[in-house]
């Protein structure tokens, strides 16, 4: 709608039939393009596992174990199979049937921090075509489900207004990602993981805090036990950031508890690293056009560079977050408003 406007486009009534009819094509291609071998292989060695065509090696195993039982994984990355959370306890589920897609398509708070290293903070200027990205700079939070329900800035319409009475419950909350590929690198750089061989950088988690798998398996593990009350950039001296020094999360409201202390050892912690590593596609199967990359990978030397490990991978990079001004109005003083008030 523009304005008043319900149709700002003038067309006779046989060219819009036209128009919703090439549109919904349009939408069915898409569907169907998703939900074909190209996009959706299910071609992983985890895949094979299931199917009973391949032995998952002793870590993945145990990777996999941990995932449904100590790790907690599987209660939003749905694994197909039940949750174990205690030693001693057998999974007597039957396992699924279908593919498993690793999300429960909810939405979780997991705490992420700030991370001042998003362009977005800086987009405070207009562009070439007069657009200002982010007006509010560092007053910008970012309040994931949250902003959704109250229509608020940045996000598209809320579609049923009767859900917004819940936004101050789901402050905070993203939408669980696959886990399905979360490894998935170009051939020429074999890993996601700093180390000896070449690599491929990514940025993990809404916000890109997180530069390995590792990592990201380590902020669940310790994400309470090793809790600061600074920003990113400012952990105490002699703790490091990422390794013994968790900044605090950007949303402290509906903080996800069902992970953040979970006691894994650091060997569990690299066996969840290969169960993931697992569920790559392209093991079965190869996709015809993964080779097509055309950049450069990442190569450091551990003998030189102490960032250069997947425990402290792109620690060489980080930034100290400045001082951050109060959460701008538009955004945290919308109503229905934040069960506490957000710094
Ligand atoms: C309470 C729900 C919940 C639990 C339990 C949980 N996750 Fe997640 N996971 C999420 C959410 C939400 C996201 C997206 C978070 C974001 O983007 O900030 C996510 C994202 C991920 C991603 C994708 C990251 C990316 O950028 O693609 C991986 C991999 C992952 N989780 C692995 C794990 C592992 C391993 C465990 C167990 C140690 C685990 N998760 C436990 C909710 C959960």
């Amino acid at each position: 709608m523009f304005g008043t406007n319900t149709m700002p486009i003038d067309l006779t009534p046989e060219d819009r039939t036209k128009a919703n009819d090439v549109y919904g094509h349009w939408g069915q291609s898409i569907d169907s393009y998703e939900q074909s071998v190209q996009v959706s292989a299910f071609s992983s060695k985890f895949d094979a596992f299931l199917a009973g065509q391949h032995t998952l090696t002793a870590d993945e195993m145990a990777g996999f174990e941990l995932f449904n039982g100590k790790g907690n994984c599987n209660s939003c990355h749905v694994d197909g199979r039940g949750t174990t959370l205690k030693p001693n306890q057998h999974d007597t589920s039957s396992a699924a049937t279908v593919n498993p897609l690793f999300t429960c398509f909810g939405s979780a708070n997991e705490g992420l921090p700030l991370n001042p290293r998003n362009a977005f903070y800086y987009q405070t200027t207009p562009d070439s075509f007069g657009f200002t990205g982010n007006p509010y700079g560092f007053g910008y939070r970012d309040l994931g489900l949250g902003t959704f329900l109250r229509s608020g800035f940045g996000s598209g319409p809320n579609p049923n207004s009767t859900w917004t009475q819940f936004a101050p419950s789901v402050d905070g909350q993203m939408q669980v990602s696959s886990a399905r590929n979360v490894a998935m690198t170009p051939p020429q750089c074999p890993s996601t993981e700093a180390g000896l061989t070449p690599y491929f950088q990514k940025e993990l988690f809404h916000n890109g805090y997180m530069k390995s798998l590792k990592q990201l398996v380590h902020f669940y593990n310790t994400r309470d036990k090793f809790a600061f009350p600074v920003t990113s950039g400012h952990c105490p001296s002699g703790t490091i950031e990422k390794v013994n020094c968790w900044p605090m999360p950007e949303v402290k409201q509906n903080l996800d508890m069902t992970t953040g202390n979970l006691g894994l050892t650091d060997k569990e912690e690299d066996q969840i690293v290969s169960f993931l590593q697992a569920l790559t596609d392209g093991f079965t199967r190869p996709y015809p056009n993964i080779d097509t990359f055309t950049g450069t990978c990442m190569t450091c030397n551990p003998a030189t560079d102490p960032n250069c490990s997947p425990s402290r991978q792109g620690n060489g990079i980080l930034i100290p977050t400045p001082p951050l001004p109060p959460c701008a109005s538009v955004i945290c003083n919308v109503p229905p408003l934040p069960s506490q008030p957000i710094p």
